[in-house]
């Protein structure tokens, strides 16, 4: 996908925040300081839109990024990071729980692991939590460029393992410093935005 325009439209918290445009909507998932705002930076070549940080817990609102006036891309916080307060970090799993299921725009969630890592707990516990609730997940493995190509097939299978992968779900190998795995990452992106759209669409047309 080519972007052409790509902005910070929308900071929320709570839904009467969230932006008030009916478009598709993709958020982003994983732990904290795994990579999630870079992520965002890559997809949308801009090299710091959104905010990122070596020290965990640097994104912590809803941000919605308007990608060429037809979707958006949702920043939240991570999970998992015990330097946060309990408070911070329960009024976070809140403020993600809420939108996730209440957000009707909402098609699809990117959830981002670290390929050199065993998925932790939390990861399981979300992918889980993800497919109890059939939201469509995007499953990415990034940092690839840090562990030698010819290891990425062992740890897709460690990922896929522990995280008792849906055999529907690919994993994608991506990296927010080379940018290897943008191109299949956004060609999932608009698959699912597109084909819910249709789908929701299509009985309208059918009736006119
Ligand atoms: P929170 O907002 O705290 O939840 O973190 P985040 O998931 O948004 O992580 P962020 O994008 O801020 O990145 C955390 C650190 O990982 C930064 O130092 C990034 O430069 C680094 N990083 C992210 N993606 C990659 C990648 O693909 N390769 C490498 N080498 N470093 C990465
Ligand atoms: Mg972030």
């Amino acid at each position: 996908m080519k972007v052409t325009k790509a902005e910070l439209a929308t900071v929320g918290v709570k839904p009467e925040q969230y932006p008030k445009l009916f478009l598709p909507e993709i958020a982003l998932s994983g732990r904290s300081n795994v990579g999630k705002s870079s992520f965002i930076n890559k997809m949308l070549n801009r090299k710091s839109l959104a905010r990122t940080s070596q020290r965990p817990g640097k994104t912590q609102t809803l941000n919605f990024y308007l990608v060429n006036e037809q979707l958006f891309l949702v920043d939240v916080p991570g999970y998992g990071f015990a330097k946060v307060p309990k408070k911070e970090k329960d009024a976070w799993g809140r403020m993600i729980e809420t939108y996730i299921q209440q957000r009707e725009q909402l098609k699809a969630v990117v959830q981002i692991i670290d390929i050199r890592h065993e998925p932790s707990k939390d990861d399981q516990d979300m992918y889980t939590w993800l497919k109890h609730f059939q939201i469509p997940v995007i499953l990415v493995a990034t940092k690839c460029d840090k562990i030698p190509k010819g290891k990425w097939d062992k740890h897709k299978k460690i990922i896929s393992n522990v995280l008792g992968k849906h055999p529907d779900d690919p994993i994608h190998v991506f990296s927010s410093e080379t940018g290897y795995g943008k191109d299949q990452v956004w060609g999932a992106i608009l698959d699912y935005s597109k084909r819910k759209v249709e789908l929701e669409v299509s009985p309208i047309d059918e009736e006119s």
